[in-house]
Formats: C-alpha cells, structure tokens, sequence
C-alpha cells in the first residue's frame, strides 16, 4: 500500500504569518519525513525525521524555534508514538536538546519508561550526545520583552488566554503511515508563551498531544491544557477504530473539545491504517501538509489573505 506523511505548524490565529517561509518549511519536512518513511524505512522514522525538520525551522514554537517561560527560558515538551508496538515516549521540560522529539524517540527505545522529565532527561541527551539547544531565539526574547514591558508577567499570568490573545502559533507534529500499514505520531512543542516554570502541556502525554494504535494515529496542537481535558488525540483515535473514515474522526473530534474547551483551542491532523487522512481545527489556521508515496503532496489550513 502506499504511505502518506501528514505535518502540521500548529494551530492559532497566525497573524503575523510568512506565508512562503510556513509553506517551503511544511514541503521540506513532507520530503524529508517521505524518505525515512518509504523503502527500508517505518512509519516512526518518518513522523520523527518531518517533526524533527520542522523544529529545526527556527520558525515554529519547537525546537531552535520555541518560545519561552515566564522566567524567559525555553522549556520544551515532546513525544512520539508508534502505533504497531503500541510503545510510547515522551520528554517534558527540557532544555538540554535541540531535538525534544529525539530524547522522546530515545525514551521510547531506549528505556521501558514513556516519560522522562526535566533535569534527569536532560542528562540523558547529553550522555546520548545529543546537539544542544541554541537557547531562545533573539525574535523570541524581543517579544518576551515587549510581553513583560506591557505588563504581561507573572506569577499567575493566564498564559492560555494570553497565547489566545496574541495569536502565537503552537507546537509542531506529524503523523505517518508506511507500506506495512503501521501508523505513528511525533510531536514536539515549546509549550505556550509566559507559561509557569515547570508548566508541561499535553505534548508529553499519550492520548492527549499524541496517540497511536493498530488503526491510527493523531497528533494535537493548541492550548494544551484543553487538550488535556478532552484527551483529545484519544479521541480521534477511537473514532478511526469505531469505523469513521480519518478526515470524520478530525472533525468529530475537534467538534467534541469545542463543546467542552471553546473555539481558537485546538486542531489535529489524523492517518489511519488503511492511509485514509484528515485534518481539522477550531482555530483561525493551521497550516499543514501531506505527502504520499505515489507523488501527491498539498499544502493546507493557511490562513486567508
Ligand atoms: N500544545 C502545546 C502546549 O500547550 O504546550
């Protein structure tokens, strides 16, 4: 059968957005992420190398690119799953690795853990010779700046509501399939901008950021709190496995957490087994692609001029 990638840039209201900047950055991760996918390769190669691409963009909230705590430091959350094992692994509040969604796939071969979090998963990369993180960005302390001088600050600022407010976009993943018909999710996120120290979203947590089994696999972008509460890649997942097609799924599920969370919360992007696919989100955009073994590739989810 054929293997299709799905990526995404995350949900939110992209305001500011670089529209040629967002598409070539979603084109190299489909054609980064196809070539682990397809040949020798797995379906969890191919969400971790899209995923991994996507945080080395510098552009997206992940990776060299993540924004930053109410203290002004990145911490990041990251996870991967893979759908035939049934094996997760997850990292949250690192700052140690360039890659989160690296120390996640480590976590998840590594160890008979699924997450690992702050300083001890730090040490981990480190002893795993993993490239460390640059540290923030300087568009990304310049806006944390600009937040604190408006009085955006602590210590119980509601970053949620403020991510809402902002319009900062959020989190980065990737779901597979490959030729075997094994699905898997990647997910890799620097959380939500002025978040708590110690804050971990739902990145880092199974059913929630991502999930996988022998029917699909989703990977979740927004507020992660809500995510949280709605588990919301669980419940995409299930749909797949009760018989709606991936794209039905997309949107029931994300119709299912509006009603519990509100709009401008959240979206997710779905494969099944079968290399059905769908995308959907409440949000104003969520940019996102697919790409597919027999030479289809689409961009989506911008938002409109
Ligand atoms: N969705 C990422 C986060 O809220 O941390």
């Amino acid at each position: 059968m054929r293997s299709v990638l799905l990526v995404h840039a995350g949900a939110g209201t992209w305001k500011y957005l670089d529209r040629e900047s967002i598409i070539a950055t979603l084109e190299n991760a489909l054609e980064t992420g196809l070539r682990a996918l397809t040949g020798e390769g797995s379906a969890i190669a191919g969400a971790v190398e899209a995923t991994k691409v996507l945080e080395d963009s510098g552009i997206l909230n992940a990776g060299i690119g993540s924004v930053v705590d109410l203290s002004g430091h990145v911490s990041m959350d990251a996870g991967v799953m893979d759908g035939y094992t049934g094996r997760a692994g997850a990292v949250a509040s690192v700052t140690y690795p360039r890659n989160p969604v690296v120390l996640a796939l480590k976590v998840m071969e590594l160890t008979d853990h699924i997450l690992i979090a702050g300083s001890p998963a730090d040490d981990l990369a480190r002893r795993l010779g993993l490239e460390k993180h640059p540290g923030p960005s300087q568009k990304v302390l310049k806006r944390y700046k600009e937040y604190i001088m408006k009085g955006y600050s602590g210590p119980y600022v509601k970053s949620y509501e403020l991510a809402k407010k902002l319009g900062i976009g959020d989190t980065v993943g990737a779901v597979a399939v490959d030729s075997k018909g094994r699905v898997a999710a990647a997910v890799s996120t620097g959380g939500v901008m002025l978040k708590f120290p110690g804050r971990v979203g739902d990145s880092a947590i199974p059913g929630a950021g991502f999930y996988a089994n022998r029917a699909a696999a989703a990977v979740a972008t927004g507020i992660g709190e809500t995510i949280i509460e709605s588990f919301l890649t669980l419940s995409a997942v299930n749909l797949v496995a009760e018989g709606l097609s991936a794209s039905t799924a997309a949107k029931m599920s994300i119709m299912k957490h509006t009603s519990i969370s509100g709009p401008d919360t959240a979206g997710v992007i779905v494969v099944s087994s079968d290399g059905d696919f769908g995308a959907f989100f409440n949000t104003n955009a969520m940019p996102w692609g697919y790409i597919t073994s027999d030479g289809k590739l689409g961009i989506s989810g911008l938002p409109k001029k």
